[in-house]
């Protein structure tokens, strides 16, 4: 399965079958503007996950001066747990390591475990604790990874 995915920039025409999987796959899902202006913006790279002709998932992610931020990532349910989201963090990676990023660091809910253990196996660190982060209140964890 994990041979037959394909990595590939999401584009203006993919964002209402993307925005479809944000709104199942988050409580609290993003605007769709955010997406939008990911898609369009030179600093980020969007990407979505498709397999068979479908798109099971995404990432959304930005240049930060030194830095590579993944603001966002998401894997539909019927998929997880077969090593994409792993698949596309490495492909996010070697793109932040290729533009001389110093670190790698993303924003995740402090009661998320599924993603936190994902970054964990990944070798990220949790590196402070942000009260209040989301819109509901919910606090996040700021983790990151030094790159070579
Ligand atoms: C978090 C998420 C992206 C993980 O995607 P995935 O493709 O299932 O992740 P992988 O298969 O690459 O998992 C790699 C490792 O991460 C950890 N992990 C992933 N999902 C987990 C879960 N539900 N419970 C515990 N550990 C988990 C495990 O260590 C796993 O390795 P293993 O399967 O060999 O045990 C996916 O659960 C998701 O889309 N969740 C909803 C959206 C979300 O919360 N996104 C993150 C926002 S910060």
């Amino acid at each position: 399965m994990l041979r037959e995915i394909i990595i590939r920039p999401m584009h203006i025409d993919d964002l209402d079958r993307v925005y479809k999987l944000e709104m199942k796959l988050f409580p609290n899902p993003w605007p769709k503007s955010f997406f939008e202006n990911d898609i369009r913006s030179q600093d980020a790279i969007a990407f979505v996950v498709e397999y068979q002709g479908s798109i099971i998932g995404y990432s959304l992610s930005s240049f930060v001066n030194a830095g590579f931020h993944i603001t966002n990532i998401a894997i539909d349910k019927e998929y997880q747990r077969q090593g994409i989201a792993s698949t596309l963090m490495q492909k996010l990676e070697n793109i932040a390591t290729e533009n001389s990023c110093h670190y790698i660091y993303l924003e995740v809910r402090t009661n998320n475990t599924a993603a936190i253990d994902l970054y964990k196996s990944l070798g990220y660190d949790i590196l402070f604790k942000r009260r209040y982060y989301y819109i509901d209140g919910d606090d996040a964890y700021v983790m990151d990874k030094e790159l070579e």
